[in-house]
């Protein structure tokens, strides 16, 4: 099963490419769900037709969903929720304050996407395409199971334990309620269903694809995207730009945004350099409706497989050479003075700007030590050496 990301900055045409990279992959028979994820659920106004919070079929082969975010938040979220409200409460905390506190900022978004889960596990689908909220915050929220993953490993089954022994002593020492086992239980399976949806997105099936106008602000915002999609481990496999201004009979106005694009779309070509770059003309009306989306998509990629798997080697690779160990990342568009990197037990920390990533080194790498790290060719590369000792 394959599956597509779109993503990009609000309003360029995200849901609109999804829906018309779905609509054409459906035409090809195979068997397609276009979901949404973001609470303003747009893929209806684009189909031109009711969409439910179930899969609903729009055309032969072509079914939508928009997740109802709000009904998974509280299916996932209620005990652990419950229990932080109960905590706020002895806190004396108002309880309209705290329901808002116990809240994590795009957290319904990444609930919504555990239904993947359950798509992916279903065997119904060929292709699963994602219509993302903008930006890559969501992606990034998905890297919580991993940086969450030694906490718990190692405390956390140790904290249930001593918790449930001393849970009536603590409670009236300190004051505060102890977690119920339930809580533990309802934390461990979010983790757990969090990690395999990260797994399917950062897998060899799934890949990213951004979408963007040619516009500066806009080029910008996807350029720290790709970085920051790379770092956390996704593939990101192609880029659209989306409202592209024909040149034809242009008046001055035109002719001056023709000039203006070209310029940025130069910028595109350079900064996603070695990825396929797939345009999309500005349309005289709203692409709406399965055809007209359908027909938007077949002329995106003119002819080209619209689900062709990225090619050479994947975002994260670890190899042997004379040297030493040599862990590479794909960290492209930022220099070496931008990435910092630090070493924390058998886990590499690893920040961009305002982006951290804690990779867990495999089990082999654990006890070496960090020799040299460099930024190269879009890559950051980190040799490690034996220790001494
Ligand atoms: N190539 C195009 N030509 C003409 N109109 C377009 C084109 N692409 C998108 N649109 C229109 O632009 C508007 C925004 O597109 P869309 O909803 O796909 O953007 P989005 O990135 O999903 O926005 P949001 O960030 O709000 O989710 C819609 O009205 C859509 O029909
Ligand atoms: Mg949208």
């Amino acid at each position: 099963m394959r599956v597509l990301l779109f993503t990009g900055k609000g309003g360029v045409g995200k849901s609109t490419l999804a829906a018309g990279t779905a609509a054409l992959c459906a035409a090809e028979g195979l068997r397609t769900l276009v979901l949404s994820t973001d609470a303003a659920h747009s893929l209806a106004d684009a189909f031109g037709v009711p969409v439910g919070s179930e899969p609903t079929e729009v055309t032969e082969h072509l079914y939508v969903q928009q997740v109802d975010a709000q009904l998974r938040f509280q299916q996932s979220w209620a005990e652990i929720q419950g229990y932080l409200l109960s905590v706020l409460d002895v806190a004396g905390v108002d309880p309209v304050a705290a329901e808002e506190l116990t809240v994590i900022p795009g957290v319904e978004e990444v609930l919504a996407l555990l239904e993947l889960r359950l798509h992916a596990r279903s065997g119904r689908w060929d292709v699963i395409v994602v219509d993302c909220a903008p930006t890559a915050e969501t992606l990034r929220l998905l890297a919580l199971p991993e940086a969450l993953g030694w906490y718990m490993q190692r405390v956390f089954p140790v904290e249930r334990r001593v918790v449930r022994a001393l849970r009536p002593v603590l409670s009236r020492a300190a004051g505060v309620p102890m977690p119920e086992d339930d809580v533990f239980v309802a934390v461990e399976r979010l983790h757990a269903e969090l990690e395999e949806v990260r797994a399917l997105l950062v897998g060899p099936d799934a890949s990213v694809r951004l979408v963007l106008t040619p516009e500066q602000v806009v080029l910008a915002e996807a350029r720290r995207s790709y970085t920051t999609l790379s770092l956390f481990g996704y593939r990101v496999d192609g880029v659209v730009a989306n409202r592209i201004f024909p040149s034809d009979g242009a008046d001055d106005w035109r002719v001056g945004w023709v000039v203006a694009q070209d310029s940025v779309l130069a910028q595109v070509t350079e900064s996603f350099a070695g990825l396929p770059v797939w345009t999309s003309v500005y349309r005289p009306s709203e692409p709406v409706g399965v055809d007209a989306l359908r027909q938007l998509a077949a002329e995106v990629y003119d002819g080209s497989d619209p689900l062709l798997l990225p090619t050479g080697p994947g975002p994260f690779r670890i190899a042997r050479t004379s040297s030493g160990t040599v862990l590479r990342l794909s960290l492209p568009l930022v220099s070496r003075a931008e990435v910092d990197l630090a070493r924390n037990g058998d886990e590499l920390v690893v920040t961009v700007g305002s982006y951290r990533r804690l990779l867990t080194l495999p089990a082999g790498l654990a006890r070496h030590r960090v020799a040299a790290a460099r930024v190269e060719d879009g890559e950051l590369r980190v040799r490690f050496e034996e220790s001494a000792s």
